[in-house]
């Protein structure tokens, strides 16, 4: 399975921050922010990445991150989003890259403090459709959604007024190699941007969607408050910690 990190956009929410560099370079304690998705797909057993980039600064993903030395990779693909059309949008740009096998796709600003290996593990089983990770929050308005009925997930709504549940859908995602031509079927929402959220409730019309509930904290960091927090998780108890260090110093 090869793994995506989606890093375009271009980080409104953090504005003046990111209005002469990009969100995902911006420092989260003692790295910057891409280091920790990228650390979340090795961690499960994923060395095969490519990065989508966008917005301000593309190429200084370049000058940081290079072939992956820091990582222990050989090798790292990138390539660039054009606007802010959305996460979907973004991910259908690596097509071509996936080249018909199943993906792993984690958000730029996504931080965990565990692994995702279980939930890989079970996806590849699985042998096709797509898997969500889920984790409760006080604030799933903020979020995508789930609306659960045991371990069926029902239906998922994108920054719900009145959230049918406490769980938010997190920035990692599994998918077959269908999600292009899932994608190339969606119309814009109102925000103007392909919605990842409508790519998973397609999967779950289909009935090919599955869910695991992440270990350990989990945080986003597009926001002053969100930033502020996934810096001081990070400080305090480390994120991917022992990896990364490793992989770094
Ligand atoms: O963090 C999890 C949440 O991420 C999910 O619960 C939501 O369902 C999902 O829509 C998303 O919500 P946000 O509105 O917080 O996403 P945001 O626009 O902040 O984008 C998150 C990352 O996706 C961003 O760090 C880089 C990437 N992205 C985003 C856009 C809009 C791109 O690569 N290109 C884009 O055009």
């Amino acid at each position: 399975m090869k793994g995506v990190v989606l890093a375009g956009g271009l980080g409104s929410r953090l504005h003046p921050l990111t209005k002469v560099t990009n969100k995902h370079l911006l420092p989260v304690y003692d790295r910057p922010m891409i280091y920790y998705p990228i650390q979340t797909l090795i961690n499960a057993g994923i060395d095969d990445i490519m990065i989508v980039t966008g917005g301000n600064s593309a190429g200084d993903f370049l000058k940081l991150l290079g072939n992956g030395k820091d990582f222990g990779l050989k090798h790292l693909d990138y390539t660039y989003q054009e606007g802010e059309g959305g996460i979907a949008d973004a991910l259908s740009l690596v097509e071509h890259f996936a080249d018909e096998g199943p993906v792993c796709v984690v958000l730029g600003d996504n931080i965990i403090e565990g692994n995702i290996r279980q939930a890989a593990d079970d996806y590849r089983a699985q042998g096709g459709g797509a898997k969500i990770l889920l984790k409760e929050v006080p604030d799933p308005q903020r979020f995508g959604v789930p609306e659960l009925d045991g371990d069926r997930v029902l239906r998922i709504e994108e920054k719900p007024q009145a959230p049918k549940s406490d769980y938010a859908v997190i920035g990692v995602y599994f998918y077959d190699s269908t999600v292009f031509e899932v994608i190339s079927g969606l119309e814009p929402s109102a925000r103007g941007e392909l919605e990842i959220t409508d790519v998973n409730n397609h999967y779950i019309d289909e009935g090919t969607m599955t869910w695991n509930e992440l270990d350990g904290w989990w945080t986003d960091a597009g926001t002053f408050e969100s930033l502020l927090r996934a810096t001081n998780l990070v400080a305090e108890t480390g994120a991917n910690r022992m990896s990364l260090g490793a992989a770094v110093s």
